[in-house]
């Protein structure tokens, strides 16, 4: 898979920046700068070659909005999707949650288009409002995807929080394999963790499993039996110092101290976890995407 640079993944940071500065302060539901950054995404990739829609929705009496972004070609029964919520909290930007991930599947998105992939698989990447509601814009995708269509998604990736400054490495745990937490996701979450595990592995970076605890977009996906994977550098949650030992870092420290805060800005960007992950997530969309059937 082709490396996704890191300036221009931070180079939509910046925008999603300034879109929140001119917008008082945030990109949260309901306010302007969440539309302003649904159009800034939907742009780019409008120009880029892909089939857009933006999908509004209502919640708390706003309109919400999801963009979901078509790549033509590949097999329309068999779609690989690959998302990350748009919208912050109202207390601040919202770049590392989740601009991070938002970018990061942005620049992959733009990074397919540039080479012309051509997938066995269909590719649909989804930009999500309102997750910070409780995951309000996935949910209405799910609710609103004919029976059939579901049946079509075989995986759904999910990156909601990739550059934590006090970043830990931590891969949705598919298969429950350290019998630790909720339980493993549907049957093929397994397969979608392996081909992330393998990214980090090549790269010597050691991760640890993440359960699924419902706190992201990938929620909706698992409670109708789509496989989940995906990718997490730690939001609220004390470093330990066996992980401080493991990724380096400051242990007793949050991963990331300006969660839902005014602070969650460019500056609380981790540009290694950021970069890292960005690479992870154009070699999953590589390795599954290109992957001869039945994989
Ligand atoms: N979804 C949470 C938020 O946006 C962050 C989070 C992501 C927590 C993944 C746990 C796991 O605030
Ligand atoms: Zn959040
Ligand atoms: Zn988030
Ligand atoms: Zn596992
Ligand atoms: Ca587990």
């Amino acid at each position: 898979a082709p490396d996704v640079p890191l300036a221009n993944v931070k180079a939509h940071l910046t925008q999603l920046q300034s879109i929140a500065t001119a917008n008082g302060g945030n990109r949260a539901h309901g306010r302007p700068g969440y539309l302003a950054s649904a159009n800034y995404v939907k742009g780019l990739l409008d120009a880029a070659g892909f089939t857009t829609q933006l999908q509004s929705f209502t919640y708390n009496s706003a309109t919400g909005y999801n963009v979901i972004a078509d790549w033509p070609g590949g097999d329309s029964n068999d779609i690989l999707m690959v998302g990350a919520h748009l919208d912050s909290v109202t207390a601040g930007p919202g770049i590392n949650d989740n601009g991070s991930g938002s970018a990061a599947i942005l620049e992959t998105a733009l990074l397919v288009a540039r080479q012309g992939l051509q997938p066995t698989k269909h590719l649909r990447f989804a930009w999500w409002g309102a997750e910070e509601g409780g995951l309000r814009g996935s949910q209405y995708y799910v609710n609103n995807l004919p029976a059939a269509d579901r049946s079509r998604i075989k995986g759904y990736l999910n990156f909601d929080m990739v550059a934590s400054p006090n970043a830990g490495y931590f891969i949705y745990d598919g298969d429950n394999s350290d019998g630790v937490g909720s339980g493993p996701g549907p049957s093929g979450s397994a397969q979608l963790e392996q081909v992330l595990q393998e990214y980090f592995t090549s790269i010597g970076v050691p991760t640890r499993g993440t359960d699924f605890d419902g706190r992201s977009d990938y929620g909706p996906f698992i409670s109708v039996g789509i496989p989940a994977g995906g990718t997490f550098t730690g939001a609220e949650g004390t470093k330990s110092s066996a992980q401080a030992s493991l990724w380096g870092g400051t242990a007793g420290q949050a991963f990331d101290s300006c969660y839902h805060r005014s602070c969650d800005t460019t500056a609380n960007i981790n540009d290694t976890a950021l970069d890292r992950n960005a690479d992870a997530v154009a070699y999953a969309v590589w390795t599954i995407a290109t992957a001869v059937p039945p994989v």
